[in-house]
């Protein structure tokens, strides 16, 4: 798909729902006893994968319009399902599941999915699970099809080598089941839709500094969850909105939780026109996800340094760093990325070709890249390796580019937000 240069976009767009939050919806209220009503579910590759999950595990789900309502198959009563369970091309459904499942005693279940999920390490689960009493066997060692054998689980202090919102969530859903108090300690904050999704579903739970505690429960009581949309759906429009010389964009009820706003704050420090009441760093959990509306308009950049310790908090958008880098003035640097190598892609190898493709000056560096921005981008091709979000950055590239882009397997943006071509064409960009 070719996408040419743009003469600016304008509107106001709400974008699709949250895929973390949703996945998390999906999953928790399969753990349910009570139904859980979720409103602006995201309608994705990723999430559908989800629900067909849940429902090869028990759980009833009825959609109604706009609202899903999931009858749960209960903390400890998962069904045991005759086949391996299909992820897809969903990371967070393989890492998150397994929590879930490795305390249903008596029951083996199996995780299997596309070629990039089989490529996807899920030691990083495996290993804290095992020390917690779970029997997991995964091919290799680290990858899927991973097969969970249910046990007795005992709580752990975890102490992470990476900060991971996937294990971190993980190990708090095997919490919910193991015998005590379990903690997981990770080197910087990453995203707490798990924390505050449980705490509304009444567990005890707590954070101080980088280490959350949670307390096991008999049963969740969630009731219902509202799904904002996606700051990193929305990151893609910010991202046109800044570059095209004429824009200016209002993007509706963005979820604006702090451990997911770490691309807005970079966006800002580069100048960049971005407007919305952002929510500020707590250091308790707090229950809700709040949103803002963000007003962004085109303007100059200058280059940033992104630390390692803002990774987590913007590492979905980090591709989209590396084209604002091609368009601003000096060198924008990302640090401390290296689990952008075990993404759906290899994002770091996969931003650095696809964006020197197009005319930038980028290098790869072992934990990020480097960008020297010359102002502009003159197009050509990029491949999205199946990459949602590489395919949605070639995208806004190409409206951002001198000659244009065209996007080779641009249907991988399906995976997240399959409205996206046609949510740029209601902003204007063709
Ligand atoms: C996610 C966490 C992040 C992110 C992924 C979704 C989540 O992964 O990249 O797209 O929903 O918890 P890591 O926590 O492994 O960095």
């Amino acid at each position: 798909m070719r996408f040419e240069p743009a003469r600016g976009l304008s509107g106001t767009l709400e974008p699709p729902a949250d895929k973390s939050i949703s996945h998390r919806a999906g999953l928790l209220g399969a753990m349910s006893a009570e139904p859980v009503r979720v409103a602006n579910y995201l309608r994705a590759a990723d999430t559908r994968s989800t629900l067909e999950a849940v429902r090869a595990l028990g759980a009833l789900v009825e959609e109604n319009g706009a609202e899903l309502v999931i009858r749960g198959a209960g903390l400890r009563e998962a069904r045991e399902p005759d086949r391996a369970i299909d992820v897809g091309n969903a990371g967070t459904l393989l890492r998150l599941l397994p929590g879930w499942l490795a305390a249903q005693q008596g029951r083996s279940f199996t995780l299997d999915g596309d070629e990039s999920i089989r490529r996807r390490p899920v030691d990083r689960i495996a290993l804290p699970l095992r020390a917690m009493g779970a029997r997991l066997e995964a091919r290799e060692g680290s990858f899927a099809p991973l097969t969970i054998h249910g046990e007795r689980l005992l709580a752990v202090d975890h102490d992470l080598d990476v900060a991971s919102a996937q294990i971190k969530s993980c190990l708090l859903m095997a919490a919910l089941t193991a015998d005590g108090t379990t903690t997981v300690a990770e080197p910087s904050r990453s995203r707490d839709h798990t924390e505050r999704m449980l705490l509304r579903a009444g567990v005890e739970i707590a954070r101080e500094g980088n280490v959350v505690t949670a307390v096991n429960v008999d049963e969740l009581a969630l009731e219902s969850v509202a799904v904002p949309a996606d700051p990193s759906s929305a990151a893609f429009f910010v991202t046109a909105g800044v570059l095209v010389p004429g824009s200016r964009l209002l993007l509706a009820d963005v979820g604006v939780n702090w451990t997911r706003t770490g691309f807005l704050r970079i966006v800002r420090r580069m100048r960049g026109i971005v407007l919305g009441d952002l929510e500020h760093e707590s250091e308790a959990i707090v229950p809700e996800e709040p949103t803002s509306d963000l007003d962004v308009a085109h303007g100059s950049l200058e280059g940033t340094v992104v630390e390692p310790g803002e990774v987590p908090l913007a590492i979905d958008e980090l591709p989209l760093v590396a084209l604002l880098g091609c368009f601003a003035e000096g060198s924008t640097v990302v640090t401390g990325a290296q689990e952008l190598r075990v993404k759906e892609s290899d994002r770091i190898a996969g931003v650095v070709e696809g964006l020197r493709g197009l005319g930038a000056e980028i290098e790869a560096t072992e934990d990020g890249f480097a960008v020297t921005g010359t102002g502009g981008l003159r197009g050509g091709t990029i491949d999205s390796l199946g990459d949602h979000r590489l395919a949605m950055m070639g995208a806004v590239a190409g409206l951002a580019s001198r000659e244009g882009v065209e996007v080779i397997g641009m249907d991988a943006a399906a995976i997240s937000y399959p409205g996206f071509v046609a949510d740029l064409r209601t902003l204007g960009a063709f």
